[in-house]
């Protein structure tokens, strides 16, 4: 059984093809890097995942994308839980105008939990996850702006986990970030992996090849490889995967 299995996925923004049959299995508990030039569809792919695209008009799937083997664009799909279960965080750290506190409390507030232990509880407990509870404990009612840009993103990552997601996923999470903060997110991530299901999208080859079990490569729609990190980035099946795994091009 899979986390996720897309098959032969196509996406359209309006006449526009997107993405071209894509077919891909992520296993639960590993962690999985989209890597390719820009423009080739990484992010259009992984925000199917949460269904992000649908609030875009004149777009179209076709073909199937199953998380736990449930289709979610069944029509009875309940999309409030879908997002509940996968989280997302953005290219440039987004916190909320509030405190830390209620940046991290925020969706369980949103989602009905009134009990404040368990809500306190939560909060320590996720910032603690994220590693960042060391760095905010004195401060937990100051904003969240207040904080540096790589404190602001493991906030982000940390309000993304407080509803318990089994997935989350990660839109170049590091490109905005020095790389002391970067370092922090992927020990992060390498953490986070035995407990979540991780998709980041990346153009750092390092930064795939640190943090990620599984690389696929995008270039123009296609997924033209998909395989094992350590594989793909020394011994890939495809010329245009090496080309760019090499900075030959993109
Ligand atoms: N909202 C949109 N409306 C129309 N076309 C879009 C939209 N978003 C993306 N596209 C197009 O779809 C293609 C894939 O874009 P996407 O953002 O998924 O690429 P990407 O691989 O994430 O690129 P980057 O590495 O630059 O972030 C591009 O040609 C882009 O112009
Ligand atoms: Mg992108």
């Amino acid at each position: 059984m899979y986390k996720i299995d897309t098959q032969n996925v196509d996406f359209y923004y309006g006449d526009f093809h997107a993405l071209k049959n894509i077919s891909m299995q992520i296993s639960a508990n590993t962690s999985v890097a989209f890597i390719g030039p820009s423009g080739c569809g990484k992010s259009t792919f992984l925000r199917l995942f949460n269904r992000m695209n649908d609030l875009i008009p004149g777009t179209r799937l076709d073909g199937k994308i199953y998380i736990d083997e449930r289709d979610i664009y069944d029509k009875n799909e309940n999309v409030d839980r879908l997002r509940k279960n996968v989280g997302m965080v953005f290219q440039k750290p987004n916190p909320f105008p509030k405190s830390i506190f209620e940046n991290v409390a925020y969706g369980l507030r949103v989602n009905g939990v009134k009990d404040q232990s368990f809500i306190e509880e939560t909060v320590v407990d996720t910032l603690k996850k994220v590693v960042l509870w060391d760095e905010v404990k004195d401060k937990l009612k100051e904003s969240a702006f207040a904080l540096s840009g790589g404190q602001q993103q493991r906030l982000c990552i940390a309000r993304a986990l407080a509803i318990s997601p089994s997935i989350l996923l990660m839109d170049e999470p590091t490109s905005a970030l020095d790389p002391i903060s970067t370092g922090k997110i992927e020990d992060l991530i390498h953490q986070l992996k035995q407990q979540y299901t991780i998709v980041i999208v990346t153009h750092n080859m390092q930064q795939a090849a640190r943090v990620s079990d599984k690389t696929g490569y995008f270039y123009l729609g296609e997924l033209i490889e998909y395989g094992d990190t350590r594989k793909i980035f020394t011994n890939p099946e495809k010329e245009s995967t090496q080309n760019y795994i090499t900075g030959r091009f993109g």
